[in-house]
């Protein structure tokens, strides 16, 4: 794998959307769906985010391309995602979505489902071409040319280009959205759950081909699964969230061969694991309902369902700590019984 320079630095970032009620539509609370995150992602790195529907995976992948104010107008925002592009550095987190135009082209999103995303009334040439004109004066037959190598790049045949959406299978309409991306020459893409929807078989296909890519473009990932197996495949570190904070971060293979914070063990046990050493671990089964982050407990916000939770947990918000070579991890109790 390449030098790991860093490309984005995300730091203490919070995002809040406010609940307005009662007759004058005032404020009455909050949804914490970010609550204090940091994490930074290299050039040509893959950072892979696991985490139960909830805990606000999505909303960091829309922090990341600035996006949030036009789902959520009124979303509150603060910290810093400051990337670093040639010599300049860019906070996306205070930018003006306006001042945006500069930068779209340098980070992109994928989504799990592709054909929600991709224009059923275009022909595949269109839909990947698109960006092409709103970012660049190309000629026409400079745009064909593109449209057929970027075809090429994703293993679609030329003549496909003049099809529609629904002529395809999601696996070839996944690499439909990925020939889109391409196209504006992205340093990051974030990946909001790319594979969920497709068939095993066709989930490993489209993940080599991302693999290829990224080596061949020097792309980053910020890849969001639930399935942990396919993030620790295709990332050089995983990250771990629980209602809208990170609870444990480091080394993809040291996370998910070594994981150390209750909950990863939690979510790894839930997977079917190949690896013969880890037969027999015990299983963890979850008590009780994630709870909502618009109430999330005092202290450490996975006490309510922690396996080995302590009185103190109720206390201070556990902090991430490295526990040695780059593992972090938000539990003290796990710490002291190192
Ligand atoms: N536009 C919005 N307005 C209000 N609340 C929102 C909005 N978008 C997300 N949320 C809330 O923020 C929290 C985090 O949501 P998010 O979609 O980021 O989670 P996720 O980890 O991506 O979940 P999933 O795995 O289901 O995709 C949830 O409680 C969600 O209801
Ligand atoms: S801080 Fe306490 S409740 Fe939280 S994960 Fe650690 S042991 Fe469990
Ligand atoms: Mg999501």
């Amino acid at each position: 794998m390449s030098q790991h320079n860093t490309l984005v630095d995300v730091k203490n970032l919070h995002v809040h959307f406010p609940v307005f009620g009662g007759v004058f539509s005032k404020k009455v609370a909050s949804v914490k769906a970010v609550d204090g995150v940091s994490f930074s992602i290299g050039k040509n790195e893959t950072v892979g985010m696991v985490g139960e529907s909830g805990c606000g995976k999505t909303t960091v992948g829309r922090a990341m391309i600035n996006i949030l104010y036009h789902v959520a107008p009124d979303v509150e925002i603060s910290g810093n995602i400051n990337y670093r592009f040639e010599n300049s550095i860019v906070d996306f987190a205070s930018l003006h979505p306006k001042k945006m135009q500069q930068y779209r082209s340098k980070v992109q999103m994928i989504f799990q489902d592709p054909y929600a995303s991709l224009n059923p009334r275009m022909t595949v040439a269109q839909i990947i071409s698109e960006p092409l004109q709103i970012h660049k004066n190309m000629s026409s037959k400079d745009m064909e040319d593109r449209v057929a190598w970027l075809l090429d790049k994703v293993g679609l045949r030329l003549e496909q280009a003049k099809r529609f959406p629904h002529e395809f299978s999601g696996g070839q309409r996944q690499r439909i959205g990925i020939a889109r991306t391409l196209a504006t020459n992205p340093e990051l893409i974030i990946c909001d759950e790319p594979v969920s929807a497709l068939d095993v078989s066709i989930q490993a296909q489209v993940i080599n081909l991302m693999m290829d890519l990224q080596d061949e473009f020097n792309l980053s990932y910020l890849f969001i699964a639930h399935d942990l197996s396919v993030v620790e495949h295709i990332s050089d570190k995983i990250i771990v969230m629980y209602l809208g904070n990170i609870v444990e971060m480091g080394d993809s293979s040291e996370v998910y061969h070594h994981p150390r914070h209750p909950y990863s063990r939690s979510l790894l046990s839930a997977v079917p694991l190949p690896d013969p050493t880890r037969k027999n671990k015990t299983r963890v089964v979850l008590q009780g309902d994630i709870p909502t982050p618009m109430n999330k407990p005092s202290g450490c916000a996975f006490r309510t369902r922690c396996p080995i939770a302590k009185p103190e947990c109720a206390g201070d918000i556990p902090s991430l700590v490295d526990t040695g070579s780059e593992h972090w991890v938000a539990c003290p109790v796990v710490r002291e019984a190192n």
